[in-house]
């Protein structure tokens, strides 16, 4: 039995901000149980749900020293659905509404995280053969693991896997704060190690001392030995690129499957989503306040409203987006420019334009379910969860083409009838504009194709199966070195 450890800082059910969260909490189970023991280690945030809560179980609790501080560490524990997770408990850092929120306290948050994630694995006795961390907030496990841990038996040999989810968050702050946050020595401080154009970088620090290094799709995983998408870390990718591979995610799919949803309206399936799915569409209009019209095309948007995802394109668009013969849905929050600009559009075209500013699981599935497209125009996507849970819907995304976008929706082609959406290749508002009208026109005057198009999104399989294979034979090939 190979023994993996995922730390992150966040997983679901328990805790969520983005699609880190997903993986972290759908991938774990889809291992083979046989040969894998695959757990899983996170904070335990008070903002945790309290249902959550009260089922951890109280495990163990110690003191550990970090830097000059000592802090103390608690331990609870949980299986769900067949999977081991550890919380380490600590409210001094893990208070607050949010897991993140100033950087100068997250970077002392998750030093103190990663260090207590370590420390806690001889108390509880489990010994990872591979230690599997996620982004910049558990960047120092492998820095960690090189440094004072990996002198110790118990931790000697130990694999360290970094996945890149976005290379944009790096957890940067000044070197003085973060050697006296996490009590490493000055010789880690150098541009070889945690050093970055004059500052400490925590995902640096991974990237440097891990024994493999993955991202989230085949195309980033190319991309970020570029300028444009390296985030100024593009020169250690091409450095470490023989120890670097993309592998796409997947998603759950119990929990996004149209047959089963319980959010929505109306189940249905690819065989009668052509007479079913549109009372979900029916439905959302009526909840929305949007004009009813069954045959009204039909946008949807569930995303974090950053520039990452394309907003700023969407914003000089949508004016002319919004002259067209089509309804758009938005669910989001993040900056408050796009959220204004979205309450602005949602009121100039009443009926036609909704805008959610919150969060909610719920409303996300019934957008997937209803709308007849979904927009990600994205400026860079490591991978991208929302268009594969639209296409699961039967939901069929226009995307441009970089990252995840580009390895999971097959543009369509008209004269060979192929191809599962609609995507364009430069960031440019015309370009996606164009798109979106092409999409309208197929929409409206082929219907029949569009419905095969239809089927063939459904067809695909996008859950763990193949990508949880691909990490275990990475998994094997780190253990057989
Ligand atoms: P990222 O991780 O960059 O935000 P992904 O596409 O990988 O993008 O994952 C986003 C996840 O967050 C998806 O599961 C999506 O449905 C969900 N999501 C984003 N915004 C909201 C929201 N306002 N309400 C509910 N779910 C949301
Ligand atoms: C990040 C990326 C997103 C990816 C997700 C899960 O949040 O922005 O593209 O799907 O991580 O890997």
């Amino acid at each position: 039995m190979k023994k993996i450890l995922f730390v992150a800082s966040e997983g679901v059910p328990f805790i969520k901000t983005g699609g880190l969260a997903d993986v972290v909490g759908s991938l774990p189970k889809c291992f083979d149980k046989e040969k894998y023991d695959c757990r899983v280690i996170l904070p335990k945030y008070m903002c945790i749900r309290q249902e959550w809560k009260d089922k951890m179980q109280d495990l163990t609790h110690f003191y550990m020293d970090l830097s000059w501080r000592s802090q103390y560490v608690g331990v609870l524990e949980m299986e769900y659905q067949g999977v081991h997770f550890y919380f380490i408990d600590n409210e001094y850092y893990f208070a607050g509404p949010k897991p993140y929120g100033n950087i100068y306290q997250d970077v002392e948050k998750f030093a103190f995280f990663s260090r207590a994630a370590l420390s806690a694995l001889p108390v509880i006795g489990f010994r990872p053969d591979i230690i599997h961390c996620h982004d910049w907030q558990t960047g120092l496990v492998p820095v960690y693991l090189h440094d004072s841990f990996g002198q110790g038996d118990f931790y000697r040999g130990i694999k360290c896997i970094m996945t890149i989810h976005n290379l944009k968050f790096q957890g940067v702050w000044d070197m003085k704060t973060i050697q006296d946050i996490t009590g490493l020595d000055k010789s880690y401080f150098t541009p070889d190690k945690l050093e970055a154009y004059g500052d400490a970088n925590y995902l640096k620090g991974g990237i440097v001392y891990a024994d493999w290094i993955t991202t989230v799709s085949r195309t980033y995983a190319e991309e970020i030995k570029t300028p444009f998408y390296g985030e100024r870390l593009d020169g250690l990718m091409r450095a470490r690129s023989g120890c670097l591979s993309g592998i796409v995610n997947g998603i759950d799919y119990d929990e996004y499957d149209p047959e089963t949803d319980q959010f929505i309206e109306q189940k249905y399936n690819a065989r009668n989503f052509r007479k079913e799915k549109i009372k979900n569409k029916r439905a959302l209009q009526r909840e929305l306040g949007l004009e009813q019209d069954d045959r009204k095309f039909m946008i949807g948007i569930v995303s974090r409203l950053t520039d990452q995802k394309g907003f700023d394109l969407i914003a000089y668009m949508m004016d002319e987006l919004c002259q067209l013969d089509l309804q758009i849905v938005v669910l989001g929050t993040g900056e408050e420019r796009y959220e204004n600009m979205f309450r602005q559009f949602a009121w100039k075209y009443q009926g036609k334009v909704s805008a959610n500013i919150y969060y909610s699981e719920a409303m996300s599935h019934k957008i997937y379910a209803s709308c007849d497209a979904f927009l990600m125009p994205s400026l860079f996507e490591p991978c991208g969860l929302s268009q594969l849970m639209s296409l699961r819907y039967g939901t069929i995304p226009i995307v441009r083409e970089t990252g995840g976008l580009k390895d999971t929706v097959e543009p369509y082609n008209e004269y060979e009838s192929t191809g599962t959406g609609f995507s364009f290749a430069n960031y440019n508002a015309h370009e996606m504009l164009g798109t979106v009208k092409y999409a309208m026109d197929v929409f409206y005057s082929h219907k029949r194709e569009w419905n095969k198009m239809v089927d063939r999104a459904m067809a695909k399989d996008f859950s763990w199966k193949t990508s949880a294979k691909q990490y275990e034979e990475l998994y094997d090939h780190l253990l057989a070195e």
